[in-house]
């Protein structure tokens, strides 16, 4: 297959990218701008196999156009995107103009020259505050901040653009939460200003941090921090592989990216603490805007479907690959 990755240099675009260099079956153009990927990703990428690389911000459409038109690409693979949950709460025009707008242009541009298959980066987020913490995919979504609206609108333009076009595919993986880097230590989370727990929790024990919060104690849980459905970065690169086949044979569909069980704040960190061997100072902080108390994939439908086979399922693998990326850095 001829396959466009937007997105490609961050943190889960180059996941993917390694995956599919790896399995070295098709043909692969990456255009990033370079807002939050890493110029080093790509570097190491080649490496591991052979891709076009293309910087193109997605606001441009003209650029856009001349490489759809120079290409005739079979599949996209489009990441990339803002991803800051509180940023998208300030600035929500910023969001709604990469995320939704940029991405119903570049769909737009995927009809109009002939791409049959579209999969798309979505986010346990459009789910919102479920009632019930484990959720499939046609849970009521809710978003609750900008940042998933503007995710959950782009999966809409995407049905209603395949409902028009019978050509046209989507494959739509809602993410839970992504973590860890690749085993062999050649790429993981560049992004310095991650909020996410693993990485805080990793840059607290390399010292880039003086300590680390936990936001909120006082949830309805077993130890009363949140609970969530951590993933490898590989298995989450994986699923997008297993999609891409799936769409050869079948029609659009959604799907959960997760494990299908759920850790604590106060397990993953006190996991981090006893896998490093650093007792990292850890303080009590108010609860973060938005945060739900549960939020577990049931990920039933990606298992039978498709060909998915996590391989890391496995708290400690994930903190010891984050951590080892971590120490790389
Ligand atoms: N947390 C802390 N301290 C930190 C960082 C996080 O206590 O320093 C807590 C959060 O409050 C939350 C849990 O750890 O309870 C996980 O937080 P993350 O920021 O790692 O991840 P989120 O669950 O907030 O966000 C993830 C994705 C988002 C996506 C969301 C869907 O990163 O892109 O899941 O719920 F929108």
């Amino acid at each position: 297959m001829n396959i466009l990755i937007t997105g490609g240099a961050g943190y889960i675009g180059s996941h993917v990218l390694k995956a599919l260099l790896e399995r070295a079956a098709d043909k692969i153009t990456v255009i990033d701008n370079f807002y939050s990927g890493s110029q080093d990703a790509l570097v190491a990428l080649e490496s591991v196999g052979k891709f076009d690389f293309i910087k193109c911000d997605l606001a441009d459409t003209a650029h856009l156009k001349e490489i759809f038109a120079s290409h005739k690409f079979d599949a996209i693979i489009h990441f990339a995107a803002y991803i800051e949950v509180f940023e998208s709460m300030q600035n929500p025009l910023k969001y709604y103009l990469n995320n939704t707008a940029n991405t119903a242009n570049l769909i737009n541009l995927a009809v109009e020259f002939g791409v049959e298959k579209f999969i798309f980066s979505s986010t346990a987020a459009t789910y919102g505050e479920p009632k019930d913490g484990v959720v499939c995919e046609n849970s009521p979504q809710n978003p609750i901040n900008p940042y998933g609206t503007s995710k959950l609108m782009s999966e809409q333009i995407l049905k209603d653009a395949a409902a028009a076009n019978s050509k046209f595919k989507y494959g739509i993986l809602r993410y839970f939460n992504v973590a860890g880097a690749s085993s062999d230590s050649l790429i993981g989370q560049n992004y310095p200003n991650a909020t996410h727990l693993i990485k805080v929790a990793t840059q607290t024990i390399t010292g880039k941090r003086a300590n680390m919060s936990i936001f909120g104690r006082d949830y309805d849980t077993k130890d009363g921090t949140c609970i969530r459905d951590y993933i490898h970065i590989e298995d989450l690169a994986s699923a997008h592989l297993a999609v891409l086949d799936y769409l050869n044979s079948n029609d659009s569909d959604i799907f959960n990216v997760g494990y299908g069980h759920g850790f604590s704040v106060l397990e993953v960190i006190n996991t981090a603490k006893k896998i490093s061997g650093v007792d990292f100072e850890v303080i009590d902080a108010p609860r973060r805007l938005g945060d739900p108390a549960v939020l577990i994939a049931d990920s039933s439908k990606l298992r039978n479907l498709t060909s998915w086979k996590p391989k890391k399922d496995n708290l400690k693998t994930i903190i010891a690959s984050a951590l080892a990326w971590e120490k790389k850095i």
